[in-house]
């Protein structure tokens, strides 16, 4: 489920490089298209660059052409990547230059090598530019048999990356280089468990692949299965997933280094289908809900690559996992169900039923008092209606919501945070339960965040509670995870492995 193959990093002066493909930049600059690559030799530039609108070139965000490579030089191909328009100094910034290697990469699918020239002075810009080599260069092939596997390797990513960045420190570039792997790993590997057929990756197998990788990575790990579940009182997760021949999971695992400077409790929602339950999704609506774990695999993956760069924070994730189905076994709309901590909640859409196994696992992780606690789910349609497909919507209180946010720009992904209106939480009043699992519709997204607020720190003891409640923030990337339209930047269609930079980006900023 989770593929060990993955592209090599180098960094190389250009003058080494024996890659297939050189990969330069062009940005869109106010008199027309420039060549910006120090790498290229002096003659090749210059004629390059006379050339480039003669070439159509206007380089532009997601423009990639091939040219021939020019006689006499070592390389078969020139790939030109557009970099969109510079700044003032004529610099074009770390999210340009992501995204310019990660297209360029995309398109180079079937080369064993490339060698990227890009406009890199810092370790920052070294660093974004490997990151998008390295998501551009993902496939997922895992369930294609050996009969389509000739015309699959055709095609296969890129394997070896060379960086050309003769500005920065070898030893600094490669401290770069290593933090690019660790980052593009853990995204790929949200891409790999997102892709993977519910027929093969269903809480069971989730959870032994989860439990696996992270022992391998000696991240302290324990699962529940249905047996500890109930002896723990998580209802939510239990109900959920009653309605399947295969049984829920809840998985923490923990990354506790001894210079911790800080507790961080992430926890992520892992229904592995959704068919909506009872209250059944039409069937347009399911065809993307293999994808309703990618929360889970989003905090798996940022707790791994926190492990991997040595955080100095500690790092705890909850990983709920249920498959949400329609049976004789299955919850019904009017049922009412006992949370983990007591509450009770009348659940009146079975479909609604992200938020009643994160309930679950938002009283667990915050029974542990962590000093904040962040949750990541593909929670609502309405985050679509509301955002649109690349944006992701953070809510809660105040200073971490704006944390993630400003952490989401430091890594180049796009969040914009929302409020939770006051009066949405009185919409989930029930009748005959403590709350109810669907309230207004409109504006559903904050809707579902009120509904989960209710549930931080709600195993504490009152008192406790009011002194000291854990801040929280709720990322919905319903939208974000998964891309039904073409792929851009280093971003594929179906699985994205979103907000995994944004979280990681948020541990290394409390780690000082
Ligand atoms: N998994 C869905 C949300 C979703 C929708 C994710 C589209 C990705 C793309 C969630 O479980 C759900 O079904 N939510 C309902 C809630 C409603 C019944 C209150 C929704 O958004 O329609
Ligand atoms: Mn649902
Ligand atoms: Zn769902």
């Amino acid at each position: 489920m989770i593929s060990t193959d993955r592209p090599t990093l180098t960094a190389l002066p250009l003058a080494e490089t024996t890659a297939d493909a050189v990969v330069v930049g062009v940005a869109s600059g106010p008199e027309g298209p420039v060549l910006l690559s120090d790498a290229l030799p002096e003659e090749l530039a210059v004629a390059l660059d006379a050339s480039l609108e003669l070439l159509g070139v206007r380089g532009r965000a997601d423009e990639v052409h091939r040219l021939p490579g020019a006689a006499g030089s070592r390389w078969p191909l020139l790939v030109l990547t557009g970099l969109g328009s510079p700044d003032a100094e004529g610099r074009v910034g770390s999210e340009a230059l992501r995204r310019a290697a990660g297209a360029a990469v995309r398109s180079l699918a079937g080369t064993a090598s490339a060698a990227l020239a890009l406009p890199v002075s810092t370790e920052e810009e070294l660093q974004a530019v490997a990151e998008g080599a390295a998501m551009g260069a993902y496939a997922f092939t895992a369930l294609k048999s050996d009969r389509t596997h000739e015309k699959a390797r055709a095609s296969a990513p890129v394997g070896a990356l060379e960086i050309v960045a003769d500005g920065v420190p070898a030893e600094r570039a490669r401290q770069a280089l290593h933090r690019a792997q660790v980052i593009a790993d853990a995204v790929c590997t949200v891409r790999d468990l997102v892709n993977t057929a519910p027929s093969h990756l269903y809480p069971e197998t989730f959870a032994d692949t989860v439990a696996a990788a992270a022992e391998e990575a000696s991240l302290q790990v324990r699962v529940w299965d249905e047996d500890a579940l109930r002896e723990d009182g998580f209802g939510g997760i239990l109900a959920v997933g009653q309605g399947s021949s295969r049984p829920p999971r809840l998985v923490r695992i923990e990354h506790a280094p001894e210079d911790a400077r800080a507790h961080i409790a992430l926890v992520g929602k892992g229904i592995t289908f959704d068919t909506g339950g009872i209250s059944l999704k039409p069937p347009a609506s399911m065809m993307t809900m293999k994808s309703d774990m990618a929360g889970a695999a989003t905090v798996f993956a940022a707790v791994r690559a926190a492990a991997r760069l040595e955080l100095p924070v500690r790092v705890t994730g909850w990983l709920a996992m249920a498959e949400n189905m329609p049976s004789h076994t299955a919850i019904r709309p009017s049922d009412v169900i006992t949370m983990r901590g007591g509450t009770t909640v009348e659940v009146m859409n079975t479909d609604a039923e992200g938020r009643v196994v994160m309930a679950d696992a938002l009283v667990a992780a915050t029974d542990e008092t962590p000093d904040a606690v962040l949750d990541v789910a593909t929670l609502t349609g309405a985050q679509l209606v509301a955002l649109g497909v690349r944006h992701t919507g953070v809510m809660g209180d105040d200073a971490l919501r704006d944390e993630v946010v400003a952490s989401a720009d430091r890594a180049g992904e796009l969040a914009w945070a929302m409020p939770i209106p006051e009066q949405l939480r009185s919409s989930l009043d029930s009748r005959v339960a403590d709350i109810s699992n669907m309230g207004e519709r409109h504006g559903g997204m904050m809707t579902a965040a009120a509904f989960l607020r209710e549930f931080v720190d709600a195993g504490r003891p009152a008192d406790e509670r009011e002194q000291s409640p854990t801040p929280w923030a709720h990322l919905d990337i319903a939208g974000p995870s998964f891309n039904e339209s073409s792929p851009y930047g280093y971003t594929p269609k179906d699985a994205t492995g979103v907000m995994v930079r944004t979280l990681v980006a948020l541990l290394q900023g409390r780690a000082g």
